[in-house]
C-alpha cells in the first residue's frame, strides 16, 4: 500500500535530503522547510529508515491542512481512522511542535487536543479506549505546526537517525553525521577518490565517509530501537529481510583512500574507537598532525578536502581570522588540487581566507545546525 509520507532533516540540507530519498526509493520526493514529502510503501519505508544517511525522521503523514485555533488541530486530528495504525492493546503518544509565533496554543496544548481526539476516533471506531503512555508509547504521533499548516505523523522512527550507532566517543563540537554525509554528497567526491579530513575530532566525516564507500547502512546497525519495529502495518519479518539484504551488500573488501587528522591526541584516540564500533577503522587512516604543518607530513594529495574547522567561538574575531587564513594557506600548499567543503559559523571571515589564500567560492549555503546557524562552503582552487 502507498502512503503519503513525510521526512524531517536538517533545515537547509532538504535538497539533498530530497536527493537522497530519490536515489534510493526511485521516488520523486519534494524539499518542504526542514522536511522533504514523498510517497512510500512499507518496504520503502523500512529501506529508508535502515539507509538514509542525510534524514532524521520518516512519518506517514496522517493529516494536513490548515490551522489557526486549536479547534482546527483537533477537527483535523479527529477525522483521521488510526485503526490501521495503532492496536486497540498499544499506548501511544503525541509530539508536538510549533514554529508558528502567533498561534494562541502551544505545543503541549496541541499535543493534547491531539491525544484527545485519537481517543476519541479510535473509540468511536472500536469501543476501544486507546492507553496513553508519555515515556514508553508503541506508537508515537507527531504533529507539526509551521506557520498555519499543520501536519500530523506517524513516526515510524523514534530516536533520530543522525544518532548513529558508533559514537562511543562524544566530541564537545561534534557534527551532526548527518551534516557530514550532506556535505560528502554536496562535494562531489566519489569513493575512489582521495579524501581527507584535517581537523577531524572524533572522526565523523571520515567515518561517514567511510560507510558510504563500504555501502553500511547505519540505521540497519540500530534496527532495535527504531519505531517501526512496533507498528502493526508494518511485518517484523520484511525488517529482517531488508536488513539482511542491506547487509549482503556492505563491500568489506573496498579500500577507499581516507584520512582523518587531528592535533589533538584525545580526539584522534577517540575517533578510532567511533570507527572501529562503526566497523570501519580498516577503511580509514587516523593521523596526529597540525593542519598549519600539513606540508610536512601529509603523504598522499588528497582531491576532496571537507573539513569542520573551530567554530572559534571564544577566540576573538581577530584571531580565528589570522587562524583560518594560516589553515587555507597550509591546506592550499600541501594539497594544492584539492576541492574544500568546509561548514563554519563565520562565512565571511572564512570566505576572506579562502580567497586570500588563492581559492574560488563556487558555493555558500546557510543551513541551522541546533540554535547555530552555519555555513557550508565549497570552493576550488584558482
Ligand atoms: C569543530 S571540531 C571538529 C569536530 C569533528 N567534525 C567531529 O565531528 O568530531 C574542530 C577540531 O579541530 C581541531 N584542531 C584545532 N586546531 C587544529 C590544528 N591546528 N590542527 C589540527 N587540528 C586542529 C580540534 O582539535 C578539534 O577536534
Amino acid at each position: 500500500m502507498k502512503f503519503e509520507c513525510f521526512a524531517t532533516t536538517i533545515m537547509g540540507l532538504e535538497d539533498v535530503a530530497a536527493r537522497e530519498c530519490r536515489e534510493i526509493l526511485g521516488v520523486e520526493a519534494r524539499p518542504d522547510v526542514g522536511k522533504i514529502f514523498f510517497e512510500a510503501d512499507e518496504d520503502d519505508i523500512i529501506r529508508l529508515n535502515l539507509t538514509s544517511r542525510t534524514i532524521h525522521r520518516i512519518f506517514v503523514l496522517l493529516s494536513r491542512s490548515r490551522a489557526e485555533v486549536l479547534d482546527d488541530v483537533y477537527r483535523a486530528a479527529r477525522s483521521v481512522d488510526y485503526t490501521g495504525f495503532i492496536g486497540a492493546d498499544q499506548a501511544f503518544a503525541v509530539k508536538g511542535e510549533r514554529h508558528s509565533k502567533n498561534k494562541p496554543f502551544t505545543s503541549m496544548d496541541m499535543a493534547a487536543a491531539v491525544g484527545r481526539a485519537v481517543i476519541e476516533s479510535f473509540r468511536e471506531r472500536t469501543g476501544v479506549r486507546l492507553r496513553v503512555n508519555l515515556d514508553n508509547p508503541d506508537v508515537q504521533l507527531y504533529c507539526l505546526i509551521r506557520d498555519s499548516e499543520l501536519l500530523i505523523g506517524l513516526d515510524t522512527t523514534g530516536k533520530s537517525l543522525h544518532r548513529r550507532y558508533y559514537r562511543v566517543y562524544h566530541h564537545r563540537a561534534a557534527l551532526q553525521p548527518s551534516i557530514a554525509a550532506s556535505m560528502l554528497m554536496l562535494s562531489g567526491w566519489r569513493r575512489e577518490e582521495a579524501l581527507l579530513d584535517p581537523m577531524c575530532g572524533s572522526g565523523t566525516i571520515p567515518i561517514e565517509a567511510a560507510l558510504m564507500a563500504l555501502k553500511v547502512p547505519p540505521g540497519a546497525r540500530r534496527l532495535s530501537d527504531l519505531a517501526l519495529n512496533k507498528l502493526k502495518f508494518i511485518d517484523g519479518d520484511r525488517v529482517r529481510e531488508i536488513a539482511e539484504e542491506l547487509e549482503a551488500e556492505v563491500d568489506l573488501g573496498f579500500k577507499p583512500r581516507i584520512i582523518g587528522s587531528d592535533a589533538s591526541p584525545k580526539s584522534i584516540k577517540g575517533a578510532i574507537m567511533n570507527a572501529e564500533t562503526a566497523g570501519v577503522l580498516n577503511a580509514i587512516r587516523f593521523m596526529m598532525g597540525d593542519v598549519l604543518k600539513l606540508g610536512g607530513w601529509l603523504d598522499e594529495k588528497p582531491s576532496h578536502i571537507i573539513m569542520n574547522p573551530p567554530y572559534g567561538i571564544r577566540m576573538g574575531v581577530r584571531k580565528i581570522e589570522e587562524f583560518y587564513q594560516k589553515v587555507c594557506t597550509s591546506i592550499r600548499n600541501a594539497a594544492p588540487d584539492a576541492r574544500l567543503t568546509v561548514i563554519v559559523s563565520k562565512p565571511v571571515v572564512f570566505g576572506r581566507a579562502l580567497e586570500s589564500a588563492g581559492y574560488i567560492i563556487e558555493s555558500r549555503r546557510q543551513i541551522m545546525y541546533g540554535k547555530l546557524n552555519a555555513f557550508i562552503i565549497m570552493a576550488t582552487p584558482r
